[in-house]
């Protein structure tokens, strides 16, 4: 009955985070999960400032590895392991996060092991819900939207993913255009829920084409066409049918995510899993209506589906503590020359 006590650090976009998992009988358990945002310190600058981000990293990590160790009950004494992201990210930050886990595992004569970012959201159906290889995940942010057979720890199939922007940053700069706060996501969904979904027909981008690669820019060029002519006409955008937009926009959006999905999932079963399983993460899992498309298309294809809970389907490092953890049983042990890498693709 081996038990392992990892440290999680994460900080390559604009949550700093500390977390502690435990694996112990071959369940793993949160011990601590500890996220300081940076949303206000970004806010009048629309949009996340990488320099303001590597500062703020730099001056939170510490904070948030006593504050997880604290809320844990356990000290670096401890720990049989740091997790740390080591990238794709803004570097600033993630070079704060590597140095940081260095510092600790060189004090404290501790192993390190970088875990790429997206394996950490890739493998976290395995943190929450015991997946079993291979399942078929969808990464669906503000950054990120991609596809994935997960067969292994380190072992990914892409199957495709978006050619221009995320469907988080879809939402956002949709929110932007229908002059509504950010972050955009839950903006557009608030008002879509009293908003006709057919009232405006947006475009489905890519669905023409086979595969599973998917386009969301057009989308947006298309709301902003489509605002521009209410106003002309209406002299303003009425409340209606600012709602109507924000519905269609989200419907479309969903409709492509569903569709890709169908692909993906088809791709997947001729993997002929044991168990077969999709799971999302990402911010915009937290979408209901996205969600409920997604349930329903892996229902239809006889495939369980899986969303963990929304703190740890955004950015966290309970998911870095855990890919460590998984990295560290195959075998893998960084040194001190982990590099910080701003491009890393799974
Ligand atoms: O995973 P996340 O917290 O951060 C990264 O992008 O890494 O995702 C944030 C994104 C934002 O773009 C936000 O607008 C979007 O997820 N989001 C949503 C919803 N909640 C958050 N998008 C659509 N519907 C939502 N309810
Ligand atoms: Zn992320």
């Amino acid at each position: 009955t081996r038990s392992l006590t990892f440290l999680g650090l994460e900080s390559s976009c604009d949550d700093t985070a500390a977390a502690i998992v435990r694996l112990r009988d071959d369940t793993p358990e949160i011990l601590s999960s500890v996220v300081a945002g940076q949303t206000e310190l970004h806010a009048p600058y629309g949009g996340v400032v990488p320099e303001i981000a590597a500062r703020a990293h730099a001056e939170k990590l510490d904070l948030c590895v006593e504050e997880a160790l604290s809320q844990a009950g356990i000290g670096i004494e401890d720990l049989d392991g740091i997790a740390v992201t080591a990238g794709p990210g803004l570097i600033g930050g993630v070079m704060s996060g590597v140095m940081c886990a260095k510092g600790i595992a060189a004090g404290a004569g501790l192993p390190l092991v970088g875990v790429n970012h997206l394996a950490g959201h890739a493998l976290t159906p395995r943190l929450t819900d015991a997946l079993a290889y291979p399942y078929l995940m969808l990464l669906v942010s503000g950054g990120h939207c991609q596809f994935l057979i997960a067969h292994g720890p380190e072992e990914f199939t892409r199957l495709g993913g978006t050619i221009d922007d995320a469907p988080g940053e879809a939402f956002d700069k949709a929110a932007k255009l229908m002059a509504l706060p950010q972050p955009g996501g839950p903006a557009v969904e608030a008002e879509a829920r009293s908003g006709d979904p057919k009232a405006f027909a947006f475009p489905r981008p890519l669905l023409d084409r086979p595969g599973c690669d998917m386009s969301f820019s057009g989308l947006k060029t298309a709301l902003l066409r489509a605002r521009d002519q209410v106003v002309a006409e209406h002299g303003g955008l009425p409340r209606a049918v600012r709602a109507d937009l924000c519905a269609s926009f989200q419907q479309a959006v969903a409709d492509v995510l569903v569709e890709k999905s169908r692909r993906a999932l088809t791709d997947y079963l001729t993997h002929a899993p044991a168990h077969p399983a999709f799971a999302v993460a990402g911010g915009v899992a937290a979408n209901s209506a996205i969600r409920a498309g997604l349930e329903t298309v892996s229902r239809e294809m006889g495939v369980e589906f899986r969303a963990p809970p929304l703190r740890l389907c955004t950015d966290n490092a309970a998911m870095i503590a855990w890919a460590g953890i998984e990295r560290f049983r195959l075998g893998a042990r960084d040194g001190m020359n982990l590099m910080a890498r701003p491009r890393w693709p799974l």
